[in-house]
């Protein structure tokens, strides 16, 4: 589509509109802001690299590749710091593609999984999903998946290394929908897989993709076929020609036809086949992608909904990265914009602190280099020289006081707990600590019934990255020891007396976050699932908005 009929398919024009309330409108509409979610190698990294290649982000294979390889082979401190580094220069990846501004933005997984990870998620405004044929959904697409549901972001599925013998698409398909609760339905339709895989069928476009290893399809390299009856099926596919026939008749009966509502309220999600490695189905993906996947929406503040066309500047933090130089040892925040538009040198306002803030060098992520910007747009995501006075979950505006919702905190899966080796260093490791949470790299309790420093987690190289920090930028020398804890829920109840009473008969599971918040830990599930059964009044958060 052209940029003009991007834009009115979601926001009308009123004549009143100026030129430039034209031309945000038009750039709003082109905008693409997307994550991948996929548990450790099922092929995100690979996928990535297509994308940035199709996107003419990145020139050759292996750019991106190299990088993790490099990330792959580090664990001591300075190592970490060039992880972030690295992390950094690849955080957002912009790309254009037909016409469209496509943001990526990464979600660290391996052992840099944290909960940075899930908060990019609430930043985009769709996401596709990678799954490993042989394998099926894994737990970490499950988790992310959970994160996705919280806004029902649409998720694109794409079926991964069909060159390789997997699970068959109908049961890969069942395990989605069971695991997953959303409901599948295929655009591609695999012919064959592993030794046998021949390539996929497109059930829209009634056109076939023919598979050779290494060899990536170009636009129109399609075969285009009137109906399945067409006798040029059985000439490309052989015996093969029946299968699919057999196939797709199967599974037009099994599954319901794709529907845009569905996929765009999370419901329903359009289901691609391919081989990232051999960039096979990818382009079919891609295309549809930026076709199905929305333009920036309305987001939700403490106040009412902000829509991207309002005029005025908005926007909000959901990751603070502390800076890989160590010569310099400012930090980055990373900020979606909402509404209106961004300008170089703009005055905007920090709400939390009640301060203006100029924008004067912000950052826009390409693939391999950081750049300067003079201007950006709803669902761009600009980088910020922060001071440590940003934390998770600022909203910037223009003028008017809002907060945006949903960029929160989530229950830690990891706790440690804190071993300070000078006690005359107590005061700097509060400051320490309390900073780190704010930017999210950890999260810290002080329980009710003694003074330590409980760290919670939602993957455990935070705790690393925590004590190396504190060591750098702190002056703080701590370690951390295992505690029995693997459970954390912030609890609310609107009866006061009740939550008193709760507080009181279970003090030992009690401590205060960072931002004063009353929390439950404790060693399992079943003990949770315990307290709950217990406590019909109590209510057990698995998130917390940020104050
Ligand atoms: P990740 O970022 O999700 O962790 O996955 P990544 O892309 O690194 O892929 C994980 C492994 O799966 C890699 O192999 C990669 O080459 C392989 N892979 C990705 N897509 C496909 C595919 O379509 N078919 C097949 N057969 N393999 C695929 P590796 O051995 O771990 O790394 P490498 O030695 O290939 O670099």
């Amino acid at each position: 589509p052209t940029d003009s009929e991007q834009s009115s398919q979601t926001f009308e024009s009123t004549p009143k509109k100026t030129r430039s309330d034209v031309r945000t409108l038009r750039e709003i509409g082109r905008r693409r802001t997307f994550a991948i979610i996929s548990h450790p190698d099922a092929g995100k990294t690979t996928l990535t690299e297509k994308l940035l290649l199709f996107g003419g982000a990145i020139k050759q294979a292996g750019a991106v590749k190299s990088r993790k390889t490099e990330r792959k082979a580090t664990s001591d401190f300075l190592s970490i710091e060039q992880e972030r580094g690295i992390s950094v220069s690849s955080s957002v990846m912009k790309f254009n593609y037909k016409g469209y501004e496509v943001n990526l933005l990464d979600t660290p997984g391996h052992k840099d999984f944290s909960e940075d990870t899930y908060r990019v998620l609430t930043a985009v405004d769709c996401a596709v999903m990678i799954i490993d044929s042989a394998k099926g959904v894994e737990p970490q697409t499950r988790k992310l998946m959970e994160v996705c549901r919280m806004r029902n972001t649409p998720i694109i599925t794409f079926i991964n290394k069909l060159d390789r013998e997997g699970m068959d698409p109908l049961s890969l398909f069942e395990d989605v929908e069971d695991k997953l609760q959303i409901e599948c339905t295929p655009i591609t339709w695999p012919i064959g897989m592993g030794k046998r895989f021949k390539g996929v069928y497109h059930l829209q476009k009634h056109s076939l993709g023919l598979f050779a290893p290494g060899y990536s399809p170009k636009d129109g390299d399609g075969i285009l076929i009137n109906d399945l009856d067409d006798p040029l099926l059985d000439k490309s596919l052989g015996k093969q020609a029946e299968e699919l026939r057999d196939d797709i008749e199967l599974i037009e009966g099994a599954s319901d036809p794709f529907n845009m509502e569905e996929y765009l309220k999370g419901s329903q999600t359009p289901v691609f086949f391919g081989s990232a490695i051999n960039n096979f189905g990818v382009r079919e993906m891609l295309d549809s992608f930026v076709e199905m996947a929305p333009p920036p929406g309305i987001r939700k503040a403490s106040t009412r909904d902000v829509a991207p066309d309002e005029p005025a500047f908005t926007g909000f933090t959901f990751k603070i990265q502390a800076n890989m130089d160590p010569a310099h040892r400012d930090r980055i925040a990373f900020f979606r914009i909402c509404s209106g538009k961004f300008t170089r040198g703009m005055k905007v306002r920090h709400h939390r602190i009640n301060k203006d803030v100029i924008l004067s060098n912000a950052t826009i992520f390409m693939a391999q280099e950081r750049s300067n910007i003079d201007e950006a747009y709803p669902g761009d995501i600009i980088g910020i020289h922060n001071h440590g006075t940003i934390k998770i979950g600022d909203t910037f505006t223009e003028k008017e006081p809002l907060k945006f919702l949903g960029i929160p905190s989530f229950a830690p899966e990891h706790f440690r707990r804190v071993l300070l080796k000078n006690p005359m260093k107590t005061k700097a490791l509060q400051k320490g600590l309390l900073q780190l949470a704010e930017e999210g790299t950890i999260q810290v309790f002080r329980p009710k019934i003694n003074n330590d420093y409980i760290l919670g987690a939602v993957g455990v190289l935070q705790f690393d990255v925590t004590m190396a920090r504190l060591a750098a930028e702190y002056n703080v020398d701590a370690a951390h020891e295992p505690v029995d804890l693997s459970v954390a829920r912030w609890i609310t109840c609107e009866n006061e007396a009740k939550l008193k009473e709760f507080i009181r008969k279970n003090e030992a599971s009690i401590a205060i976050d960072s931002e004063g918040w009353i929390t439950f830990l404790t060693t399992s599930e079943y003990q949770l699932g315990f307290a709950i059964e217990a406590w019909p009044d109590i209510k057990f958060h698995k998130t917390r908005e940020y104050n």
